[in-house]
């Protein structure tokens, strides 16, 4: 069976406020109801999860449920069960939310909070732990570098090769089918300058090969692997129509409800 074309709404620390929120979802959701091969995963802020999934739970109560075309994630989570840990979230919290994915390793929170690929690999854990789907990202962060003779030094395989081993540490073979990767080279996040199709394409097939090197052929088939990366409706079908790629990580276009159904509509034309 072909797999639904995967769509991840990151809103990232967008609207601010609910209204805004909840405004967006109910746009987004309207238009592509009647879309039959996608899923929508919309993650938005911690704080408007709460609000945004009881209201769906009653304006769409057939589709936010395991296997059909809308669900919820959460935009990270931290690795302990409860306890002592201000400001922080759990996995089995957001579980309990009725959320199915949590996004893990984000560049941003590489960046700007430090987070390194053993705190990664513990947030992976602990989200299949509480029967969630990660999806990890990873990505290299300039373009091209070549060495003093000019010969490319291949940074997407080294940094992504590196950073996927590193966060599936513990990982069994059964959990790979709930995996989803999402390749984000960090020059093309918010920048406009997104990869070229058959860069992402590269990248996907290198994920594939780690995968097979880590399990075997079949189990690296399970896994689901996304780009993600100024990500618009002008470009979304030539990742999707080319091998590889199974869904788009969409930050900036996801806060605006009709680019983001036109992306919809074009990778599944
Ligand atoms: P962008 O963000 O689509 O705005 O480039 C993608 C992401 O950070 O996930």
């Amino acid at each position: 069976m072909e797999r639904k074309v995967l769509l991840v709404a990151n809103w990232k620390m967008n609207p601010t406020t609910l209204k805004e929120a909840e405004h967006l979802f109910d746009t987004i959701k309207k238009g592509i109801d009647k879309k039959k091969e996608v899923e929508v995963v919309v993650c938005p802020p911690y704080i408007w999860l709460f609000p945004l999934i009881n209201s769906a739970k009653t304006l769409l109560q057939k589709h936010v449920r395991p296997g059909r075309k809308f669900a919820f994630g959460s935009q990270d989570c931290f690795w302990e069960r409860k306890g002592a840990y201000t400001s922080q979230v759990s996995s089995f919290m957001i579980k309990n939310l009725d959320c199915q994915y949590v996004i893990a390793g984000h560049s941003e929170r590489r960046r700007y909070f430090q987070e390194t690929d053993e705190m990664v690999n513990k947030k992976v854990r602990v989200i299949l732990k509480a029967k969630l789907k990660p999806i990890i990202c990873i990505g290299e962060e300039a373009r091209d570098t070549f060495d003093s003779q000019g010969h490319p030094m291949n940074e997407m395989s080294l940094v992504i090769g590196d950073q996927l081993e590193k966060a599936l540490r513990g990982i069994s073979s059964s959990q790979i089918g709930d995996l989803v990767v999402a390749y984000e080279p960090i020059w093309a996040i918010g920048t406009g300058n997104s990869c070229s199709p058959d860069d992402a394409m590269r990248a996907a097939l290198f994920v594939r090969k780690i995968l097979t090197k880590l399990y075997d052929r079949s189990t690296a088939d399970k896994a689901t692997v996304l780009y993600g990366g100024s990500v618009n409706s002008r470009n979304a079908a030539s990742y999707v129509k080319n091998a590889g790629i199974e869904g788009l990580l969409v930050g900036g276009a996801s806060l605006n409800a009709s680019e983001f159904i036109r992306i919809a509509d074009r990778v599944t034309e």
